[in-house]
This record gives C-alpha cells, sequence and structure tokens, in this order.
C-alpha cells in the first residue's frame, strides 16, 4: 500500500490553551464539551487517533498562582470518548514506572474492548519529582532505572494480555463449561520489580494487544523506543535533526530484528492562517494570550528556572542546571531555543510552549508543503498535532489543511478500516500463547 501520512492531535484542550482569550470558557463543563467536540473534530477529519498526554501530577508547586487547572484523567477521559465517537483512536498515557502492570493491562485492555478496538498506550517513564511524590516513592528513580523499570512493565502488561488464547471461550450452554481452561494461560511472574501472577479477567482484546506509543528520545530511552514502540513520539526542532533520529530508530529496529519499524510521529506546532498576513495575526493573538508566569512555572519540572528574571530581559545561563536527571531531552531542547537568536525571557518562554519540537506558522499550503517534506524525505511518517489552544485553529486545520493534503494524494479520503491498528496499518501481533513451533 502507498505510504500515507498519520495524523494525530494533542485531545488536552485546556492546559493548552490561553485561557485569558474572552472566547475561551475554563469552566469545567466548557471543558467536557470541549474535549467530546475536539475528538469527533478529529474524527470527521479521519484522523488517526487524538492522543491525552499526562503527568500524573498538577504540575509546578500549589502555590504557583498561574497554573491552570489540568484536563481530566486520561483512562476515564478515553472511556468516556470512546462512547460519543466510533472510529478515530484514542492515545492514553500510562507511566510504566508510577502505575502498575496489572491495571495497566487490565485498564488498557478493557478499554480496547469498550472502543471496540481504538486504544493506544502512550508508555511514559515518570520523571517529575511532583508525580514521585504522589505515590509512596522514595524521590524520582534515576533515569536509566526508570528504562529497567519500564522493560519489566511492558513484558509483565503483554503476558497479562496474551493471557488468553483465541478460543478460550466455549459457553457450553448444555455442560455449564465456559472456559477451555487449557487455552488460559496464567503469567505468573516474578521480576526484580513486580511479582503478577495473573490472568486477567478478560479475552484478548480486538487489537490483540493496544497500540503502543513510546517517546524515549535518551540513548537509552531511544533504545528502548526502538525495541518496543509501534508509533514513536519525538520532538525534533528542524528536519536535519528529524531525519537523523529517524535513521537512528530504523537502524536499530533493523538490529534488534523487528521487521517492521515503528512510525515517527514527531509533535508539530501549527497556527494557520488563510493568508500570510493573517497567520501571522493569529500569531501575535496567541503570543497576547499566553501567559510566561504559567509557562515558567510548568519549566521548573524539567529543573529550568526562570521565575525570578526580568521577562524583557535575557535569559540567564543560571536558569538550566549542568544535568538533570528529570528530562535530559527536553533540558537540551529548551538550552537551545534561549540561546538561537537571544531570546529575551519572555520570547524564550513563548518558543517553549511548542516543547523543543517543530513549529510552524502559515497559510494551509504552507503547512501542507511543511508536512509533506518531512513526510517524503523520511523525517517523519506522520505527525501528533498541538495547536496554539486558540478558538477555531483545530478547526482551521481541519477544514483547510486537511483538503491539501488529500489533493496532494497524502491523507486519506475516509477511515478504511475501524481500528487505531488498521488506521495506522499495524498487524495484530501474534499471541505468545498461540505460536506452535
Ligand atoms: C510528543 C510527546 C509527548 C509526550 N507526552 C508525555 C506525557 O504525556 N507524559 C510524560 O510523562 N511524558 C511525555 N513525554 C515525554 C516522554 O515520555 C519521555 O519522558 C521523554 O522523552 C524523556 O525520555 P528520554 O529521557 O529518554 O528522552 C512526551 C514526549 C513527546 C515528544
Amino acid at each position: 500500500m502507498t505510504r500515507e501520512v498519520h495524523l494525530l492531535a494533542f485531545g488536552n484542550t485546556r492546559s493548552a490553551g490561553p485561557w485569558r482569550h474572552p472566547d475561551i470558557d475554563s469552566s469545567t463543563d466548557a471543558v467536557r464539551r470541549r474535549l467530546i467536540d475536539h475528538a469527533r473534530t478529529a474524527e470527521a477529519a479521519t484522523f488517526d487517533a487524538v492522543f491525552f498526554a499526562d503527568g500524573l501530577n498538577f504540575g509546578p508547586p500549589a502555590t504557583w498562582p498561574y497554573k491552570t487547572t489540568e484536563d481530566f484523567e486520561p483512562f476515564t477521559t478515553a472511556g468516556a470518548l470512546s462512547s460519543v465517537t466510533e472510529r478515530v483512536g484514542l492515545v492514553l498515557t500510562g507511566s510504566a514506572t508510577l502505575q502498575h502492570p496489572y491495571h495497566l493491562a487490565r485498564q488498557l485492555s478493557s478499554l480496547d474492548h469498550l472502543s471496540a478496538g481504538r486504544i493506544g498506550w502512550n508508555l511514559v517513564t515518570s520523571f517529575a519529582q511532583a508525580a514521585a511524590d504522589n505515590f509512596s516513592t522514595d524521590g524520582v528513580v534515576e533515569h536509566d532505572e526508570r528504562y529497567r523499570i519500564a522493560e519489566e512493565a511492558i513484558d509483565v502488561v503483554k503476558k497479562l494480555w496474551d493471557s488468553w488464547a483465541a478460543g478460550a471461550i466455549v459457553a457450553d450452554r448444555e455442560s455449564g463449561i465456559f472456559h477451555d481452561v487449557s487455552k488460559i494461560h496464567v503469567p505468573d511472574h516474578h521480576g526484580t520489580y513486580f511479582d503478577v501472577k495473573g490472568p486477567i479477567g478478560a479475552a484478548r482484546s480486538p487489537q490483540g494487544q493496544p497500540v503502543i506509543f513510546q517517546a524515549g528520545s535518551s540513548d537509552t530511552g531511544s533504545l528502548f523506543a526502538a525495541r518496543h514502540a509501534e508509533v514513536i513520539f519525538t520532538g525534533q526542532g528542524n528536519r536535519g535533526r528529524a531525519q537523523r533520529f529517524y535513521q537512528r530508530i530504523h537502524d536499530e529496529a533493523a538490529r534488534q530484528g523487528r521487521p517492521v519499524a515503528p512510525l515517527i510521529t514527531p509533535s508539530l506546532w501549527y497556527l494557520v492562517g488563510s493568508t500570510e498576513e493573517e497567520a501571522r495575526r493569529v500569531e501575535q493573538t496567541a503570543y497576547e494570550y499566553f501567559s510566561p508566569e504559567y509557562q515558567a512555572g510548568w519549566l521548573l519540572e524539567v529543573d529550568v528556572d526562570v521565575t525570578g528574571a526580568d521577562l524583557d530581559g535575557p535569559v540567564p545561563a543560571s536558569a538550566f542546571p549542568d544535568h538533570t536527571e528529570t528530562h535530559q531531552t527536553a533540558l537540551a531542547g529548551y538550552r537551545a531555543l534561549a540561546t538561537e537568536g537571544n531570546p529575551t525571557v519572555r520570547e524564550f518562554l513563548f518558543r517553549t510552549v511548542a516543547g523543543w519540537g517543530a513549529q510552524v506558522v502559515g497559510t494551509p499550503e504552507q503547512i501542507a508543503d511543511q508536512i509533506e517534506d518531512w513526510f517524503t524525505s523520511r523525517a517523519a511518517d506522520g505527525f501528533v498535532l498541538k495547536d496554539p489552544g486558540l478558538p477555531g485553529q483545530f478547526e482551521t486545520f481541519t477544514e483547510q489543511v486537511v483538503p491539501v493534503l488529500r489533493k496532494r494524494g497524502l491523507f486519506r479520503h475516509e477511515y478504511r478500516g475501524t481500528t487505531l491498528r488498521d488506521h495506522l496499518g499495524l498487524d495484530v501481533p501474534p499471541n505468545r500463547n498461540e505460536i506452535t513451533a
């Protein structure tokens, strides 16, 4: 089949938003309605999926008054949205280091059943102290150790997902026998971090296994992603870097004997206007309404501290530590953003709204050009789109950019299947308990 662009959209609509804009209602009920509208808009435009990020914490200290309330918890959000949508995928973040693999396996499998096969798991290794503080831990686990925990967690989760082989349910009314017990495999896992007997209490889900998404970009993280991810999220500031990352992942996946390399979908922060002039106006509006104070508080999570600095002065070098055990890729990315072109603290903070990933401001054609350029030059297989949270931007993307991509033969006109695996062109993984030598 011809290669096609995959499009995902950040589903979190509140935390990204410039909430001071007069047309944005920040009430909890408005957030609920916006989540539903957003997922339905993505579905009407045949997006692969909406994605719910999560950090298992409130963010900066609760005394920081600029922090907006978070969106809702992602597992329950995906459950609710699965009943008001039919085709669009729902990718949700679950921590392999802070959430127990038994819960993860069970909840994700259950959601995959409830959504008829539309769930993806964004597997993260939680880096924030504020998250560790919520889980009776001794603090944030050291970076590479987090990946060792994740290795074992994903192994346990997959064993649980595979614990029911095909044909396990016989439901023989006459004999009263419901299960063929020879088809139910008890993982009985005993490892370094987890002891989990299993099995889970439900048959294998429609996708066999929910799709695994991962975003490790450090050396250890990208090895983990190349080994386990079916789709990789990443932040890449320019095409050259993205191409090198793409190649590195493909080489590593091949070295590990994977027959199909993971799909790579960098984040793309966009601002769209019908004309270049309008796009610049939208950018001005985004700049006007973004909250540098909010953003500064958020950066504390990755040990970047500009909280005391003059917003209109240069970024102090002391804002960046030499090393962090939190998020090494973010620290390097933000350091680069602070040095390119000597921005003021306010300008620097505005840049970080897009993380350290790609940004594009332009007309539908210009945005489609960038997507096409990265896609055809093997810098990306698709994108996870982050909109600035201004009213109407996501709708404009779906109404004006998507048709351009379709006209160029880069994006589907309609869904061809019903599951997230169908949209992504991924096979159902074999069940380890059904493989015969
Ligand atoms: C597009 C994208 C989305 C991410 N979403 C989350 C998230 O929701 N929660 C989280 O804890 N980390 C998230 N991350 C961070 C990664 O999961 C990961 O922690 C990070 O890349 C650090 O890993 P590394 O040190 O191996 O690079 C995201 C990263 C990217 C690029």
